[in-house]
């Protein structure tokens, strides 16, 4: 199975799949990474692991279609079977959505339904959760709306800001996002309509 990752920053979520792919020797390898930002830290920490990367300057284009197009261009390029989006900060069109759903996930960093959009962990804190996490979800057309694949749990402690809870769900993400990829490369998911089923051995 071939995947391409798109990131926005660090990619440590990228980090965690590759090293899963090549850990546990799974039938599929990330191909490509791509970024809406050139200077992405995830882009030469791909290159150093000899996989391909492009960043793809989101100023450069007229408006969000053209810079989609020029997205799903290189995305084709590679013949992905699954799309992942890993710490990716750009809201797609629908068309793009359109043209990958049902092979493209996102990792959200809260509970959802609760907290889409931004800043979920002091959100989270504030509404005095005691719990709060991630969710790997099908990307659709509303944003942070998707099908969920798998959420991971954790504490919320009276003592948290946002920095340190932060810190705990991302430790939880880069245990979800590898099993979630896994479920997806071996054929143990299947989407109908809005459910998610594990159709394979649990992981
Ligand atoms: C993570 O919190 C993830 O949930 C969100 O982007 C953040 C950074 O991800 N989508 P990464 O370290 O760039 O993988």
């Amino acid at each position: 199975k071939r995947i391409v990752v798109l990131i926005s920053g660090t990619g440590s979520n990228l980090q965690a799949i590759h090293h899963a792919c090549q850990a546990e020797g799974w039938p599929a390898r990330i191909v490509a990474v791509l970024s809406n930002k050139p200077d992405a830290d995830g882009l030469d920490w791909a290159r150093a692991q000899g996989i391909e990367a492009v960043g793809l300057d989101h100023r450069v284009h007229a408006d969000r279609a053209a810079f989609d197009a020029a997205l799903s261009a290189e995305i084709d390029r590679q013949q992905p079977d699954l799309v992942v989006l890993a710490g990716f900060m750009r809201i797609l069109t629908p068309a793009f959505v359109a043209r990958y759903e049902g092979r493209m996930i996102n990792i959200h960093p809260s509970l959802l339904p609760a907290f889409s959009g931004l800043h979920t962990h002091q959100r989270a804190i504030n509404a005095g959760c005691r719990v709060a996490g991630a969710t790997v979800h099908f990307v659709t057309a509303e944003l942070d709306h998707g099908p969920i694949v798998a959420q991971a749990v954790v504490p919320v402690l009276d003592s948290d800001d946002a920095p340190t809870l932060a810190r705990r769900v991302l430790a939880q993400e880069h245990r979800l996002y590898p099993m979630a990829v896994r479920w997806f490369v071996f054929d143990e998911l299947a989407l109908d309509g809005l459910r998610v089923r594990h159709t394979g051995a649990a992981a």
